[in-house]
């Protein structure tokens, strides 16, 4: 090969040893396969060769751009699985470490998961207009689940949940993960006199699974039962509430008819946002945010309450789903994963917990 290829060939050599990085080695790839690299200049000048002598030198060149894309590879490979051995480094965790007596301040005191805060978002939220918090079961009876709130055999609903069935216990109905918190509308109204004012936050179960669904993920309900309660109790307390939570005074909020079997009449209540850009409060669109409706006066007989006597409304939304929409978090699957730089990036600190002072 001819003396200048040679050099040539040294000198790639030698800028690739001394490339210590990606960007680096990128570098040396421009210098010598750019659109003006020396390997592209010497293929560009062969045109200017008389025939015989442009056809050994092309061979040579051709040879020398080989090696050079292959030697580029070679120190491609070994620059990224440094760059991964250094990273994995980093981030190396030594899970045998006992417990530290006293939290240390910052990212590793430990930190408190989005949902977690959400849950006490709600509760302070909600617990400022005189809400108490209820609990129930993860699993659940049929009745609980699915009939006593009007949720009859062989109604489309029993399908639209796509419920796990445990085995049935000796001449019984199979018992369920509940597929809502609204079961604990039952079982409060069934354990105290009304009038009544509670959430439920928890856990729920459907047998769904992408990146905005999960087949264990948390709503909170709400009921609320007294004399006269009337529509403008419900609009009254979710305006305020979703303007509180998503921290917009005139976040736009739109009623609109559905149906649910546990409400009559029954509403989703929609937020004003953008569809573009995902921002809240603003752009001319609409985004569904959670189920409503007055309590259906079938459902406050199943749970011991006489309907003509008292009135309700009661509520019903993700939790995942509001967070996701708070944060901007597209992704529901990281919310499960432990995933610690996803933590660090979305969790919050145990040493500030959310007061109303956060939502003024
Ligand atoms: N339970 C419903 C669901 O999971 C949500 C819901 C809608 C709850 C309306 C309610 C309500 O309390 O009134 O889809």
């Amino acid at each position: 090969m001819a003396d200048d290829l040679d050099t040539l060939r040294a000198d790639i050599e030698a800028a690739l040893a001394g490339a210590a990085d990606l960007r680096a080695l990128d570098a040396v790839r421009v210098a010598a396969l750019g659109k003006s690299g020396q390997v592209t200049g010497l293929l560009k000048g062969l045109g200017a060769l008389p025939p015989e002598e442009r056809r050994a030198r092309g061979a040579e060149v051709n040879v020398l751009k080989g090696e050079v894309e292959r030697a580029l590879e070679t120190r491609r490979a070994t620059l990224e699985a440094a760059a991964l051995d250094a990273r994995l480094a980093a981030e190396r965790l030594d899970v045998s470490l006992p417990p530290r007596a006293a939290a240390p301040a910052g990212p590793e005191a430990g930190s408190i998961h989005p949902i977690s805060r959400t849950m006490e978002e709600l509760i302070a939220l909600f617990g400022a207009m005189g809400f108490a918090v209820a609990e129930g079961p993860d699993i659940e009876g049929d009745w609980h689940n699915f009939s006593a709130l009007n949720i009859p055999e062989h109604h489309p609903a029993r399908q639209d949940h796509d419920t796990f069935y445990l085995t049935a216990p000796e001449g019984g109905r199979r018992p369920v993960l509940r597929t809502h918190t609204s079961p604990v509308q039952i079982r409060t109204m069934l354990a105290q006199e009304p009038p009544i004012r509670v959430i439920v936050p928890g856990r729920t179960w459907r047998a769904d699974h992408d990146a905005t669904h999960s087949p264990m993920f948390h709503q909170v309900e709400g009921l609320v039962i007294g004399r006269g309660i009337h529509m403008g109790h419900l609009k009254g307390t979710l305006v305020d509430f979703l303007r509180a939570f998503f921290g917009i005074a005139d976040l736009p909020v739109r009623f609109r008819a559905s149906y649910f079997p546990f409400t009559e009449p029954s509403m989703e209540v929609d937020i004003g946002w953008s569809r573009r850009t995902g921002e809240l409060g603003q752009g001319g669109d609409w985004l569904e945010i959670l189920g409503s409706g007055m309590v259906h006066p079938k459902v406050l007989a199943n749970a011991g309450i006489d309907p003509r006597a008292w009135q309700g409304f009661a509520f019903g939304m993700g939790i995942e789903r509001i967070t996701m929409l708070k944060h901007g978090i597209p992704d529901l699957r990281p919310f499960y994963e432990a995933d610690l730089r996803w933590l660090r990036h979305y969790a919050t600190s145990p040493l500030s917990p959310f007061t109303l002072h956060d939502a003024a």
